[in-house]
């Protein structure tokens, strides 16, 4: 399963980079606007940093508004792939970015029928937002399960990408299913390499290694 971080800070992404277990970014204009500096000057230094997938959202209502800032995105870098919410508009854009040649990520999933039309209209990614169905009293990961099954019963290759992951539990969940990638704060990406074992074991083994004797 390929890990992309969900970040608009640079240092994060650096931070990131820097292990190469990294394969990607995805972004919006939430995690923009605590980054506090202009978009596009954002996703240019991402794109430079990473070399897969980066997604940038378009935020138009319509499908041409949203077409118009996709092709601008995809300007900016090879590797950009352009984020439309899931709603009629958003899937019009898909369909007209795609046969462009731009990749899509289709936002803001909520069950699988939604991924389902996002497939149909060539989303190259499909983002089913599991912690907020878990917020609301549903289960996240069941929707990813859904897709996941329906995208196999007929061979679509859209990605499932899993969003709003919130702990390394959720990660676990889409590795279990087979999820293609989930997207995680930087936060819980590093939680993924600690156990408290493993601080323990290291602890005792330099205690253990002052005493073996060494020649002088
Ligand atoms: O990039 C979309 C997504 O991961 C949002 O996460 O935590 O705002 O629900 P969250």
């Amino acid at each position: 399963m390929q890990l992309f971080i969900d970040s608009a800070e640079i240092s994060e992404i650096k931070k990131a980079a820097e292990t190469s277990l990294c394969d990607g970014v995805t972004t919006n204009p939430t995690l923009a606007a605590k980054a506090g500096r202009d978009y596009n000057d954002i996703l240019k230094e991402i794109c430079s940093i990473i070399k897969g997938p980066v997604s940038a959202e378009t935020v138009s209502p319509d499908a041409d508004g949203m077409v118009k800032e996709g092709i601008a995105f995809s300007k900016i870098a090879k590797n950009i792939v352009v984020k439309v919410p899931m709603t009629v508009e958003g899937m019009k854009a898909c369909q007209q970015l795609t046969k462009k040649g731009i990749r899509v990520n289709v936002t803001l999933v909520f069950s699988a029928n939604q991924a389902l039309l996002a497939a149909k209209s060539g989303a190259f990614l499909v983002s089913p937002f599991v912690g907020r169905l878990d917020d609301i009293g549903k289960v996240g990961m069941d929707v990813v399960r859904d897709i996941k099954q329906v995208y196999d019963n007929y061979k679509l290759t859209t990605q499932i990408l899993v969003a709003s992951v919130r702990n390394p539990i959720h990660i676990l969940e889409a590795a279990k299913i087979g999820a293609d990638i989930a997207t995680v704060p930087y936060s819980v990406f590093e939680q993924l390499f600690k156990h408290s074992l493993t601080d323990a074991g290291i602890k005792k083994f330099l205690e253990d290694w002052e005493k073996v004797p060494k020649k002088k």
